[in-house]
């Protein structure tokens, strides 16, 4: 497995991350293997949050793996806090306790990376910085970075946060991809032009940022799976085509198209099933020419100006 650098930061992580939103759908002996799989495979950066399944995804992952200190160590493992029934939370507190019971619930002493999940619009810059640092004094948390949000969001935080901003997860796949269309536009009078994100990707590449597409294989806010779906005909024709080339599954293509872009992402599989994750580990070997990177733009329904 091919790694990047996280960020800014010295810490090497695989360049596919291993979602664990839906870790509960599998029962302990299957999350066993599951996680066992992945890191057969080099894929040991694992990527939680303590709402998925209002924390019982972290409390399996430990159980099934029988959570200790030597396999604790084989493992990078990523929590994201901040979101709350109705409401968003980025106060000291809650980040706090939150960690607190990340920590406690994946029976480890650290995490990571700690992402902070949605924009708070009731952010203060200043107690998230307080909160970073009596996390990063305590060791609880390594590295720290967001979710979802945009570069003037991540500019007012480092306006008090003192450590790097090594990630931001975003919603980014072949059909989602507005972030890298408005690139294509700009300045036109087209819907393709409208900026929705404030230069995000840009953004993240300037700042060496290290963008993590989450739901890299829906379509729309988790409407469905785009591979092998009649609604995207043109679509699955041109990645089968590519996938008949390097004899590699369509799955393997879709991360591959991720991975392609120069940015350097990493992202964030979500699937349950072994083979679909071996497939999308696969893709780390494979590097998409031009030609087909742009293909597979134009086929999701992209036009170029
Ligand atoms: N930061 C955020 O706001 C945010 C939001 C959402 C998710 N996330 C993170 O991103 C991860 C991925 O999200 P996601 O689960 O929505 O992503 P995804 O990988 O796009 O979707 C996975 C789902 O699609 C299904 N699927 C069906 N056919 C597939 C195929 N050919 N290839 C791959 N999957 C196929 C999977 O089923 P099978 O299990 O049967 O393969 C699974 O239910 C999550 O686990 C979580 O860690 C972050």
């Amino acid at each position: 497995m091919r790694t990047i650098k996280l960020g800014t930061s010295s810490l090497d992580v695989p360049v596919i991350a291993v979602g664990c939103m839906r870790l509960s759908s599998l029962d302990k002996a299957g999350a066993e293997r599951f996680i066992r799989t992945a890191m057969e495979e080099g894929a040991n950066f694992f990527d939680h949050a303590d709402i998925y399944s209002g924390g019982k995804c972290e409390e399996l992952f430990a159980d099934a793996i029988q959570m200790n200190p030597a396999i604790r160590e084989q493992m990078i493992i990523q929590s994201k806090c901040g979101i709350r029934k109705g409401m968003f939370d980025f106060s000291k507190e809650h980040i706090l306790e939150s960690v607190d019971g990340i920590l406690q619930r994946l029976r480890t002493d650290y995490l990571d990376v700690l992402l902070l999940h949605r924009p708070d619009a009731l952010v203060e810059p200043e107690e998230v910085a307080e909160a970073f640092d009596k996390l990063e004094a305590s060791g609880k948390v390594r590295h720290f970075g967001v979710s979802n949000q945009n570069p003037l969001q991540i500019q007012l935080l480092k306006k008090a946060v003192k450590q790097p901003i090594v990630a931001n997860q975003l919603q980014l796949s072949i059909t989602n991809a507005t972030m890298i269309s408005s690139g294509f536009n700009v300045n036109m009078e087209n819907e393709s032009a409208v900026n929705r994100d404030g230069y995000v990707l840009d953004y993240c590449r300037l700042n060496d940022i290290t963008i993590q597409p989450w739901s890299p294989f829906q379509y729309g806010f988790f409407k469905g799976v785009f591979l092998d779906n009649p609604e995207f005909p043109e679509l699955n024709g041109k990645i089968n085509e590519i996938a008949a080339k390097y004899e590699v599954s369509n799955t393997t293509i879709a991360i591959a198209w991720l991975l392609r872009h120069p940015a350097n992402m990493q992202p964030v599989t979500g699937t349950m099933n072994i083979e679909r994750l071996k497939d999308c580990c696969r893709a780390s070997d494979i590097r998409l020419t031009r030609e087909e990177w742009y293909d597979i733009f134009r086929a999701a329904g992209n036009v170029l100006p």
